[in-house]
Order: C-alpha cells, then structure tokens, then sequence
C-alpha cells in the first residue's frame, strides 16, 4: 500500500509555531514515529508552502496512489484549485486538520476540499494522521 501525507502552507513549522494549539513536535519527527508503527506500507511525506505546488503533487500521485491524507492549512479555507483537484483525481483523499476548525474562527469553518473527500478528520492533534492512515487499511 502506498500512501502520501501532503502538508500545506506553515506546516513545516510544526513544533515551532503556535505550540499551544499544534503540539511542540516537528513533523520530521512524528513522520520517523508513523514510519515505525506502520512499516508495511509505503509512505511518503510532501509539504510545500505554494498551492500550485500542492496543486501539482495531487495531480502526480493522484492516479496512482492507494491514499492521500491532505492537510492543505489555510488553503482549505481558500483554494477552490486544490478543491477542484481533489475532485480530479482518482486517489482517495482523507482531510486532515490538527486542531478543531470548528472550534476556532468563523473562516476556519469553511473547507474547499470536504465535499469530495473521502472523509475529514480534525481536532485529535497529531495522533489525527494514524486515523487517517488507518482508515485506508
Ligand atoms: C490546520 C487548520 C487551518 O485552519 C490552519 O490554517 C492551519 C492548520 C490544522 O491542521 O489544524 O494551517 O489545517
């Protein structure tokens, strides 16, 4: 089986940014924890800042891979693109939040991918990516 994490803009300071809300671990550090408790699948991590760039990742792995957990940031709010991707492609996409949008502001409510997800998981921190990877098994 194999999956791909693909993380949004600000992402890539987790640990470093507002810990109180995302956690005080970088996400190269989680991803060593979640190659260990499932070694049998194939997993890969991609993050980019650029929502063309997230854009081009889903078109790439998005025909042939068995999953994708998408944690698209603050373009979930905003990107009728990367909506429309996930609607494109093939893939199975699980979105991802780390915190409960619906429990932070009204714009945070809004998500551009939900409706052609294959489902949404949000507020259960970190341990939120081994749901979703574990709904693909
Ligand atoms: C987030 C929630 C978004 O509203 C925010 O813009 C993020 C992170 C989360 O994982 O909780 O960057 O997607």
């Amino acid at each position: 089986m194999k999956l791909i994490i693909i993380n949004g803009p600000n992402l890539n300071l987790l640990g470093k940014r507002e810990p109180e809300i995302y956690g005080s671990e970088s996400f190269e550090d989680f991803m060593g924890q979640l190659k260990a408790q499932f070694p049998k699948i194939d997993l890969e991590y991609y993050q980019s800042n650029i929502e063309g760039e997230l854009i081009d990742k889903l078109h790439e792995v998005g025909f042939d891979y068995d999953g994708i957990v998408l944690n698209a940031g603050a373009y979930t709010h905003t990107s009728i693109g990367i909506g429309d991707a996930v609607r494109a492609i093939e893939t199975p996409v699980v979105e991802l939040h780390i915190s409960n949008v619906h429990s932070r502001e009204d714009f945070r409510h809004k998500s551009f991918i939900a409706a052609n997800a294959k489902g949404v998981i949000f507020g259960f921190g970190l341990k939120g990516y081994q749901l979703a990877i574990q709904s693909f098994l």
